[in-house]
């Protein structure tokens, strides 16, 4: 009786520790910011058969993010459902089942599995809400960002669950853009990871690991090549900031934007040169991550502010979005 009960004990704790380094299989996903990014995350988790909850700050706004996700879907479709438009039409209505919409975060979340957050890019405003959020979520839930500057550390050390936390970086357009980076912090369980990896395999996208460093793997090599292409066309140019007048030192820079974007574009096989990336991105984040990163390490020549860079944002001359960035658009 004795060896049975040690045996009974000894089988019940070991199923116990097989059952806590189980990973978690995500099924209910709620997704916070229902944005650009957000509404893109919400469309392909719900694609995947994965009931999802997009949170926003007015019904106003999720209006318009549903409306965004329907015909983003319904362009999708199109093109899947080629010969069988009933079958599409069909797939958009059941898609769109799986998404439910909400104003109040902590109202939802008490049955959720993910948390992936996609507002501002404030890291008060993050932590501010991931320290809310940790109150309403059950155990289980794991909870991630979206954010493409921020440390995730910081963001974490806002709740209690540091091991339940990591990062999902997803890339613009979401339901095209094939890759997601899982950021690990020093405190993410190897379980929770786990569980990222599968989740991001489970939405049909190709993840990557990197540890919780500015930029992570894209933008910590894409950021740095976009400022020295900038860098290359100030060079030989002095900006005067107050007056902004432009004094040719020798020639206007190492080399034209137009000549470095077609250079890029045919020497590197880059669909963009840098310049129409940067208007494309917007001015405004670029210069917010390179001040970020600039405040973190002053002494790295790769993270310098651009005086020029400053100068157009400082105009509002932000890229596509507001008609003119380095370019000019109609
Ligand atoms: P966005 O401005 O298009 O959307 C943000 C949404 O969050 C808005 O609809 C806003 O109403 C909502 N929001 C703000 N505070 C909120 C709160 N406390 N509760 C609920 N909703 C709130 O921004 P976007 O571009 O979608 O970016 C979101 C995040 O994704 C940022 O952290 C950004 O750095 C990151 N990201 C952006 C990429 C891009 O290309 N735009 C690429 C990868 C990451």
């Amino acid at each position: 009786m004795a060896f049975a009960t040690r045996h009974f004990v000894r089988a019940a704790s070991s199923a116990a520790a097989t059952a806590a380094a189980k990973k978690l299989i995500i099924k209910h996903v709620t997704v916070i910011g229902g944005g650009l990014m957000g509404a893109g995350i919400a469309q392909v988790a719900a694609t995947s058969g994965h009931a999802v909850v997009l949170v926003d700050q007015s019904e106003e706004i999720l209006k318009k993010s549903t409306k965004g996700i329907e015909e983003s879907l319904k362009r999708v479709t199109k093109k899947k459902f080629a010969d069988k438009p009933e079958a599409g039409a069909e797939f958009v209505e059941k898609t769109l089942k799986n998404i439910t919409t909400s104003t109040d975060a902590g109202a939802v979340v008490h049955s959720t599995d993910l948390v992936i957050e996609a507002i501002v890019e404030n890291l008060e405003v993050k932590n501010e809400l991931f320290k809310r959020l940790d109150k309403f979520a059950p155990e289980r839930t794991i909870f991630a960002s979206n954010t493409s500057s921020l440390p995730i550390t910081q963001m974490a050390n806002s709740t209690t669950r540091q091991d339940r936390f990591g990062g999902l970086h997803f890339f613009n357009p979401v339901p095209m853009m094939k890759l997601v980076e899982v950021i690990k912090t020093p405190m993410t369980s190897q379980k929770t990871f786990e569980s990222l990896m599968d989740f991001s395999k489970a939405l049909g996208k190709s993840p990557v690991s990197c540890k919780d460093t500015p930029g992570f793997v894209v933008n910590r090599l894409l950021v740095p090549y976009l400022m020295e292409a900038v860098r290359l066309f100030e060079r030989g140019t002095c900006w005067d900031s107050s007056l902004f007048i432009k004094l040719s030192i020798f020639s206007l820079g190492d080399a034209s934007k137009e000549d470095i974007d077609v250079a890029m574009k045919l020497g590197a096989g880059y669909p963009m040169g840098p310049f129409e990336l940067l208007d494309y991105v917007g001015l405004d984040t670029t210069k917010y991550i390179i001040d970020g990163w600039h405040a973190l390490e002053p002494n790295n020549p790769l993270f310098a502010p651009s005086p020029l860079l400053n100068k157009l944002v400082q105009e509002k001359k932000l890229g596509k979005k507001t008609g003119e960035g380095f370019y000019k658009y109609k």
